[in-house]
């Protein structure tokens, strides 16, 4: 098909062109006497991203999936408790992995399009006086439902019952994207990958890890071998690896987080939030819904907008594919057919937003779907130009 193909799924997200480039080099030597000069800066960088100081990042080649495992790997044993609550597949997934691996999930189900039950942790961190739960997970960003969690709220509950377990923050979708602050949240293991707010392609594991976390590898049972911390700590001290790293990934990494900050994380985050306030108000001028059922919950990088009952969600995403080659993310498990979402995250602006608003204005009216032609285009046109206007205005 003639034309680019539009991708607003909610990762892998669109490459810069820096980035690209920077990745187009020969194979290196990752042992070789000048690798460090890339490493060694390019993990202290990350902390800016992560906003953490005293903690550490880690690189791993994998993705998501594999930070969730390093997380319990290194800090967990058989038969720990774990809080959790499952409210969409992502967070579902956490909770298998850590079945899996035979901990004890003290898991709430949570209705899908409503966040972290902040109410249902702070009674089941209270009533447990003899600190079984070791470790607390939070999902920050939904990708499956398009909900954000207030982790900082977490950690105040966490503090106010005096209870000792970790912090564990899926951040895959939410981390630089959507503002994210390590430190001061006092998240133990923070876990993100390469492709979807870092704008590359998927194979890399990144992870923030504190000093608590660090500090339980020794003790903790769970086997561990090729996602060990002390590994890591040991060989990343001197800007190697324990393994073959994923050289010409660490190169695009060094080139997305060098856009990152040059751009500034806050405004990093304050862009995701305008462009997904444009995707927001095409959804109301399309008369639709929201998967997330409160403005608390929106996430700022994906947003899954249910269709009307008789219809099927997976025919506009169809549509949208083969007729106007643009990729919309599907709804996962319980809410297939049901939703389809837009990702609106990575190296993205108002035009590419616009493009996206359009290809979805295409596919929903030769699904059949009733809305007035321009409803959605057009409300995200009064936000955004009046947004871009207020801030050059401010800049002036
Ligand atoms: C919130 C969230 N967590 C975890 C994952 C799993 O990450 P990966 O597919 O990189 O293993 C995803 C993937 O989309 C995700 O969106």
């Amino acid at each position: 098909m003639p034309g680019q193909k539009g991708l607003a799924v909610p990762g892998p997200t669109n490459m810069p062109f820096a980035v690209r480039q920077a990745m187009d080099l020969p194979l290196e030597d990752h042992r070789a006497p000048g690798f460090p000069d890339l490493v060694v800066p390019l993990l202290a960088d990350l902390k800016k991203v992560f906003l953490t100081e005293t903690g550490q990042v880690f690189l791993f080649p994998g993705s998501g999936t594999g930070g969730w495992e390093s997380a319990l790997a290194n800090t967990l044993s058989p038969g720990d408790t774990v809080l959790a609550a499952v409210f969409g597949q992502f967070s579902h997934l956490w909770v298998d992995m850590c079945r899996r691996f035979g901990l004890n999930v003290h898991a709430i189900e949570t209705p899908w399009g409503q966040g972290i039950p902040l109410d249902a942790y702070e009674a089941a961190l209270r009533a447990d006086t003899t600190h079984q739960i070791k470790a607390v997970l939070v999902c920050h960003n939904e990708t499956a439902t398009g909900v954000t969690s207030d982790v900082a709220a977490v950690r105040r509950i966490l503090d106010d019952t005096g209870h000792p377990a970790l912090l564990f923050v899926d951040g895959v979708s939410s981390i630089a994207s959507i503002e994210f602050r390590m430190e001061e949240w006092g998240v133990d293991v923070a876990v993100s990958g390469s492709q979807k707010g870092f704008m590359l392609p998927t194979g890399l594991t990144i992870v923030g890890v504190s000093q608590k976390a660090l500090s339980m590898a020794d003790t903790a049972q769970l086997p561990r071998c090729f996602f060990d911390y002390r590994d890591m700590v040991k060989m990343n001290a001197q800007g190697y690896f324990p393994y073959t790293p994923a050289t010409t990934l660490l190169r695009g990494l060094r080139a997305s987080v060098d856009l990152l900050l040059e751009e500034g994380i806050e405004n990093v985050w304050a862009r995701h939030n305008r462009l997904a306030r444009g995707v927001r108000a095409a959804v109301s001028g399309w008369g639709l819904s929201l998967c997330a059922q409160e403005p608390q919950w929106y996430s700022d990088t994906v947003s899954a907008i249910m269709v009307p009952d008789r219809f099927d969600a997976n025919e506009v995403i169809q549509i949208a594919y083969h007729r106007y080659n643009l990729s919309l993310g599907a709804g996962l498990s319980k809410v297939a057919g049901k939703v389809f979402r837009i990702g609106h995250l990575g190296d993205l602006n108002e035009i590419m937003v616009m493009q996206y608003l359009g290809g979805v204005e295409l596919a929903m009216r030769d699904a059949g779907i009733a809305f007035t032609s321009g409803a959605g285009v057009g409300a995200a046109v009064d936000v955004l130009s009046d947004t871009v206007a207020a801030q050059r205005i401010a800049a002036e």
